[in-house]
């Protein structure tokens, strides 16, 4: 499997308030790792990749919303790699293609549509066999590529860097699933969900930590690391924002020199700083914030 990344790097952010409380706040850019595949997307494709390739399968199907992050990765990274891609829509065809789904059949992404009623059957054996069938042999990889495969590359984010606490934007919580595993019994992961109720990404958290560690994949550690979720900064939902959270996202850009996306980062980041305010952490704390990428979404807003 080769593409060709430039390795993380790790930023710190000038923060007044941090250094007044002795604090280290550092981003990891996951952002600019590559131009098309980057962010927690391309660790949530990686095994899924590598098995698709040891299983001599050249389609790989996924499921996303119209402006899926996941949707633009899949198609950049099959493109890259030698593999024949089809997106399933969520919705209705919408015509002129948005830049999202323009990139992808750029990209030479097949792209089809599921009613919405039709699209949360996505993960069920009927739907799936059915779609087996109309495509013929084809690696399915779940929307988001939430599944082991992507806990697995999720691991690999943090990658030993020495902080104390890592917090992560989380949609279905894969990402921060992977992270945990990572982390050794001293540090803790926060993860901030971008979903109005997010609260009930706990037991799901749980359930990928589970089946992970009863998956038989490689584990880091025998112990599982602490963690928890701050559910209050999701702005009104997904995909929704408030001025308040534009004109962070705008400041933070021009203060640090590092471009936010408005669905998922933009909250996380606004949250750690507000809670910094508040005094939430540890005098001391070396703090990390993933930079999950996404910003192809931020030349377009949603409806
Ligand atoms: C940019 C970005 N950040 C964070 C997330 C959240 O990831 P997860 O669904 O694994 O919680 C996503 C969605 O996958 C994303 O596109």
């Amino acid at each position: 499997m080769s593409l060709t990344f430039l390795p993380p790097n790790i930023q710190p952010i000038q923060s007044l308030i941090a250094q007044q409380i002795g604090m280290e706040l550092s981003v990891l850019r996951l952002d600019n790792m590559h131009p098309l595949v980057n962010g927690n997307k391309w660790f949530k494709l990686k095994y899924n990749l590598l098995e698709a390739q040891q299983r001599n399968l050249t389609t790989l199907l996924t499921f996303g919303g119209a402006y899926s992050n996941h949707i633009f990765a899949t198609a950049a990274a099959g493109n890259l790699l030698g593999f024949r891609t089809i997106g399933m829509i969520r919705g209705e065809e919408r015509l002129p293609l948005n830049p999202t789904l323009s990139f992808a059949v750029q990209q030479g992404m097949q792209i089809f549509y599921l009613d919405r009623q039709k699209y949360r059957q996505r993960h069920t054996a009927e739907l799936q066999a059915e779609l087996q069938q109309r495509f013929g042999n084809v690696f399915i990889i779940p929307e988001g590529g939430g599944n082991l495969n992507g806990v697995r590359g999720c691991m690999e984010i943090v990658n030993n860097a020495a902080f104390d606490t890592v917090c992560v934007a989380c949609g279905t919580g894969t990402t921060l699933a992977g992270i945990i595993l990572s982390l050794t019994k001293s540090q803790r992961a926060i993860g901030f969900p971008v979903l109005k109720g997010g609260e009930f990404l706990k037991s799901d958290v749980d359930n990928w930590l589970k089946n992970y560690l009863a998956s038989g994949l490689p584990v880091a550690h025998e112990e599982i690391a602490s963690w928890q979720l701050i559910c209050n900064y999701h702005m009104g939902g997904y995909a929704k924002v408030n001025d308040e959270l534009l004109q962070f996202q705008q400041q933070f850009t021009q203060e640090q020199g590092i471009p936010l996306d408005y669905v998922y980062t933009a909250k996380m980041f606004y949250g750690v700083m507000d809670l910094l305010k508040q005094g939430f952490f540890p005098k001391g704390d070396r703090i990390l914030l993933i930079h999950t990428g996404g910003l192809q979404g931020n030349i377009q807003r949603r409806d």
